[in-house]
Order: C-alpha cells, then sequence, then structure tokens
C-alpha cells in the first residue's frame, strides 16, 4: 500500500458536499456542440445530404482508424454514427474537426483542403442513418469475414518493434504469463507519438478460440446478442446482462449439459444506455434491481427467480452526463445504507476546475439507496468502468481506464482498492505525484495526496469490469482472486488488452501488483480483432462467465482438472 490520505480539501469536494443535487446536464437540447461559436453554428455544408463516393473512403482513411469504420466508436473514442453528433450541425462539426482537441487525442485537420472537410462531415453525417439499418440485422451479419485463417500472426505484425519490458504487446499475451509493472517503468510524457489504432472487428476466424491454461475449457454460452456489455449474477444464481447500446437488460438462467443457458429473457427494455446492475438489499432476498443508466441510477422491483421486471423503472437520482463516458457502475455497502456509483470523466483530460461538464465526474459518487445525500466518496479516478466490493468487507475496487494521448506506455490503467477521501491523479496527476505535462504547474498541493494504485496494468488496455472469485470450482488458489476483462487499445501502436487477466491475492485479500494474462486468443493481427471481454462475473456453479461484445457472445470458463 503507498501514500493514502484523507485530507478533504479540494474544491471538489467542497462543492459536491451540498446534498441533493439536480444535474442541469451541460448539454441541454440548444447547447452548442463544443461550445462551437455561433457564428459556425450555420455555415452551409455545400455536401448537406449528398457526400460524393469518394467522401466513405476519405472517411475510412482518415477517420476510421479510431472512430471506426462504420463510426461506431473504440473505448473512449466517441461514436459518430450516433449520439452528439448525429444532433450537432454540419456547421458545428466541422468547426470542431477542423480545430480539433490535441489534448483529448482528436487531431486537427485543418491542413486537408476545406472541401474534403465538408465532404467528410456530410458522409459522417449519413453514418446515423446507416447505423439505424446496421443495427437491426443480426450483429453477426454485418461483419463479413475476411481471409479464412488469419489466426496467425501475419508477416507484417513480426517486423512491429518489440515492446519495451515490462510493457507488452498482444503478441506476447499467453494464459499463465505474470506481469508486473511499477510506477519506476514509466516512460516521460510523449516519449513515442499518440496512436490512432482502433481495431477492425471481424467475424471469429473458423480457427480461433479463447485460450486458457490446460485444466481450464472455454464454451461459448450465448451467441447473438447485441452488444453485451456489464453481467452480474444475482443472488438465486442468474446471471443480468446490460445490452447498452438496445437499452436492455437480459437475464440468463442455468446451464444445460451442453453448456448453454436453460431459460433467457428480456428483463427490461426503453432503457437509455444501461451497464452496472445490482441487487438491493444485499443478501439473498433482493427487492429491487438498481441499473446505473447513464444519466440516471433507475430500479425495478424484484423477487428472485423474475425473468421480467414486476413493476415500471422507478427513477432514484439523475447522475452528470452527456458527453464522455457513458458507463455507470452501482454497488451497496453491506449493511445496504450506502449506494456507490462510479462516474467517468466527461473528456480526455479537461480541467475540472474550468470545464463545468467535469463537475460530479471521474469520481465514485456516494449515496444513500433513496438517491439522497451524495457526496463524492473518491475522486481523480478518470473512468472507474467496473467498482466492485470484496465479498465480506467493505472494501470497493475499482477497474479503471486512464488518460489517452501522451503516447504507448502512458498512461497505465489500474485496479486498486479505493480509499473515502482518496485523491487517484486524474486530470493533473498521475500514479503518484507525475505530472501530466497538460496541467504543467497545476494543483501542487495535491502531488503528495495522489493514491498509486495496488495493480499497475499495461497502458491501453482499457480495463473495464472486475470481480472477485468467490466460487468454489476453481482450484484452491484462486479463491479471493480478482479478474477483470481487458475490452484492449486503441491509443497504441501495437495493440495490447483483448483478454481477461487475473490478479492472484494469495488469499491475503491485498494485491502485490502482479497481474497475470488468463484468457487470451482475440487478436487476428495489429489490424484486426475478433473479440472484445467486457464483463465478468462469477455463474452459480463456480464458472465465469465473459461477455464479449466483438463477437456479441457470452463466453464460460470452466475448470475440468488436468
Ligand atoms: C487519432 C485518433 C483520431 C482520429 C484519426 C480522428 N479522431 Fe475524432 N476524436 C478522437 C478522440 C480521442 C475524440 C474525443 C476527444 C475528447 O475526448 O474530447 C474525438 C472526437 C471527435 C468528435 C467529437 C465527438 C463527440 O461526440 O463529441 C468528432 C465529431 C470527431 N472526432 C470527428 C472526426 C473526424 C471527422 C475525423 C477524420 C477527419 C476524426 N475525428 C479523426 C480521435 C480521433
Amino acid at each position: 500500500m503507498k501514500l493514502i490520505t484523507r485530507i478533504l480539501t479540494c474544491s471538489l469536494l467542497a462543492s459536491a458536499g451540498m446534498a441533493v443535487l439536480a444535474f442541469p446536464g451541460p448539454q441541454g437540447p440548444d447547447a452548442a456542440f463544443h461550445n462551437a461559436p455561433a457564428a459556425e453554428k450555420n455555415l452551409k455544408n455545400p455536401y448537406e445530404g449528398a457526400p460524393s463516393p469518394r467522401a466513405k473512403s476519405m472517411y475510412q482513411f482518415r477517420c476510421g482508424k479510431c472512430h471506426g469504420d462504420n463510426g461506431e466508436g473504440s473505448g473512449n473514442i466517441p461514436a459518430l454514427a450516433h449520439g452528439p453528433v448525429q444532433s450537432a450541425t454540419d456547421g458545428e462539426i466541422f468547426w470542431y474537426v477542423t480545430k480539433g482537441d490535441q489534448a483529448n487525442g482528436m487531431p486537427s485537420w485543418a491542413a486537408i483542403p476545406k472541401q474534403q472537410r465538408w465532404q467528410i462531415v456530410a458522409y459522417v453525417k449519413t453514418l446515423g442513418s446507416s447505423q439505424a439499418t446496421a443495427s437491426s440485422k443480426a450483429p453477426e451479419s454485418s461483419k463479413a469475414p475476411e481471409s479464412p485463417s488469419p489466426a496467425i500472426t501475419n508477416a507484417a505484425d513480426l517486423k512491429l518493434p518489440a515492446p519495451t519490458p515490462p510493457f507488452t504487446d498482444f503478441r506476447y499475451e499467453q494464459p499463465g504469463k505474470i506481469r508486473k509493472i511499477t510506477v519506476s517503468d514509466l516512460p516521460a510524457p510523449f516519449a513515442t507519438s499518440s496512436a490512432g489504432n482502433a481495431p477492425k472487428v471481424i467475424a471469429r476466424p473458423k480457427d480461433a478460440w479463447p485460450q486458457v491454461l490446460p485444466g481450464f475449457k472455454v464454451e461459448l454460452y450465448a451467441t447473438g446478442l447485441h452488444n453485451p456489455r456489464l453481467i452480474r449474477t444475482a443472488p438465486n444464481g442468474d446471471a443480468f446482462v446490460a445490452e447498452m447500446q438496445r437499452g436492455d437488460i437480459l437475464v440468463f438462467r442455468g446451464i444445460t449439459s451442453d453448456g448453454k443457458p436453460a431459460q433467457t429473457s428480456v428483463f427490461a427494455s426503453g432503457l437509455t444506455e444501461p451497464f452496472g446492475i445490482n441487487f438491493y438489499p444485499p443478501g439473498p432476498n433482493p427487492t429491487w434491481i438498481y441499473v446505473g443508466d447513464t444519466n440516471a441510477v433507475m430500479r425495478f422491483p424484484y423477487q428472485n427467480g423474475d425473468l421480467k421486471a414486476r413493476g415500471p423503472a422507478e427513477h432514484i437520482v439523475d447522475l452528470p452526463s452527456g458527453e464522455g463516458h457513458s458507463t455507470r457502475d452501482i454497488q451497496f455497502s453491506s449493511d445496504g445504507k450506502k449506494m456507490f456509483v462510479s462516474v467517468g470523466s466527461a473528456s480526455n483530460i479537461n480541467d475540472p476546475d474550468t470545464s463545468p461538464d467535469e463537475k460530479n465526474r471521474a469520481d465514485v459518487l456516494e449515496f444513500n439507496p433513496d438517491g439522497s445525500q451524495m457526496r463524492i466518496y473518491a475522486y481523480g479516478i478518470r473512468n472507474c468502468v467496473g467498482l466492485a466490493r470484496r465479498p465480506k468487507t467493505d472494501e470497493l475496487w475499482c477497474s479503471t481506464n486512464e488518460r489517452d494521448a501522451l503516447g504507448d506506455n502512458l498512461v497505465p490503467d489500474y485496479i486498486t482498492h479505493i480509499e473515502d477521501g482518496g485523491f487517484y491523479g486524474w486530470p493533473w496527476w498521475y500514479m503518484g505525484g507525475h505530472q501530466d505535462p497538460r496541467h504543467q504547474g497545476k494543483h501542487p498541493e495535491l502531488e503528495h495526496k495522489v493514491i498509486t494504485p495496488d495493480v499497475v496494468l499495461n497502458p491501453h488496455n482499457a480495463s473495464l469490469e472486475m470481480t472477485f472469485y468467490d466460487g468454489s470450482q476453481f482450484p484452491a488458489e484462486y479463491r479471493g482472486d480478482i479478474f477483470a476483462s481487458e475490452h484492449g487499445s486503441w491509443n497504441r501502436s501495437v495493440r495490447v488488452g483483448y483478454e481477461v487477466i487475473r490478479v492472484p491475492l494469495h488469499q491475503t485479500g491485498h494485491a502485490s501488483g502482479e497481474y497475470e494474462d488468463f484468457m487470451t486468443g482475440f487478436v487476428v493481427d495489429n489490424g484486426h480483432v475478433w473479440g472484445r471481454p467486457v464483463g465478468i462475473t462469477v455463474a452459480s456453479d463456480g464458472s465465469l462467465l465473459v461477455t464479449d461484445d466483438g463477437s456479441n457472445s457470452i463466453w464460460r470458463i470452466s475448470y475440468v482438472g488436468k
């Protein structure tokens, strides 16, 4: 354990002390897109609604490698096919694309001809309508298989520079491989340039399958889902899954002899962008299911065994939302008196002192379970996507996505237990007293308050949901360990992540900083992947269930012995 302080002097905390809140989202219906000047808003796009056939390839060449060929977004790169862009004017988008937002990883496109920029903007707008058609199709059908056997690393990959240890990349990920990164391993900011290397997701090649250590077995539990994200097991053993884009919560019950769910049901639909799911009160007989929808905490009445919500959603409290990170995870204290909600930042590294839309973001917030009495529990956590409570304790843990645009090996993502009042650095500092060069000279008083996280992961891994292994199927040495899903990088020249990792706690409840590759094999080459782990939970029989929004499926990992 490193530096731990509980000094609550930061102005963020002072302002958060004000108990009950209404968050007037910074993006009201008439708010300008990224504060675009009014004069730009109404500029007419000469290609509006009618980009030339070339616009598509211009878009894919210049923008697709980060935003995805269909504008689907990737990790923390915003989608363009839906979201704020689709309701902005062409003029506002043109203005934003021209100036870019270097500090946040979006290049300026001022150097390409104006006509091209307008064409690209017109094309981006058409992505909105093509997305609508694409998403009504079965998820697999939109991803044509590429070559017959791309499972083997291609020749171009071998020519890529080798990673600098202890950092790694997809070519070296292997089940059982133990890793440990410490802050003394970190390079200087901008030691390498900021990469734009989002993956193209292709259909699973015929001979590809997730890899695990001997003794473990991976089976396909469910397929044909639509963007499955967080998964959490109810006290009765049912597994609940958030389909974030569709606004659904699904429930999966049981495991048949051929490894499939015995029953599947839509528990609830009509949510905005659900992610976090939890059961209240804690214990064997919950009466509510809480959902971290992107802009609010909602809850549904529930009894063990329900496959459909027995009543409509009840709104508990608004959450800060709008731009930026959209997942919200939820945990309760073991006595049921407090609710914790993780809310990621609105941007890569905008300064909360001067950016109103960062208010109460990059935090873990605490509430009463009725939504009253908000306060900031821990802050400076850029995006705690996975919020977990260590079983039988009140210790909260975060699986966190750190910032981009400082180079290949900065800033590491992390898994850590969090402290009440703890400050984890964002955006002014990182990993203990390293100042972010984009905020030089700011908040010197916080330098010694920055807590160094327990487990430093490979930078840009995109660590999403985490869970503690409280089952009994895996060998004894796995009990109490952490498993986490690493969705995979975009801001790294050679990709990394795209795996499930294990953080051994050695039955001590504490992490030593080590972690281990546990399930790998989703990457085809430096350009293509076929799977992306998101959610992870311990199933009722002690196997692990892992959601994958690349192949739109759920994997089941069980222990079958040597
Ligand atoms: C190197 C990666 C990269 C490339 C290439 C790139 N972008 Fe971006 N873009 C980003 C990132 C990262 C952000 C989010 C910045 C932030 O956090 O504010 C972004 C944000 C945006 C936004 C704002 C989205 C929103 O919802 O607020 C638009 C519009 C956009 N990009 C359009 C484009 C277009 C058009 C191109 C091609 C001409 C392009 N981008 C190329 C990385 C990239």
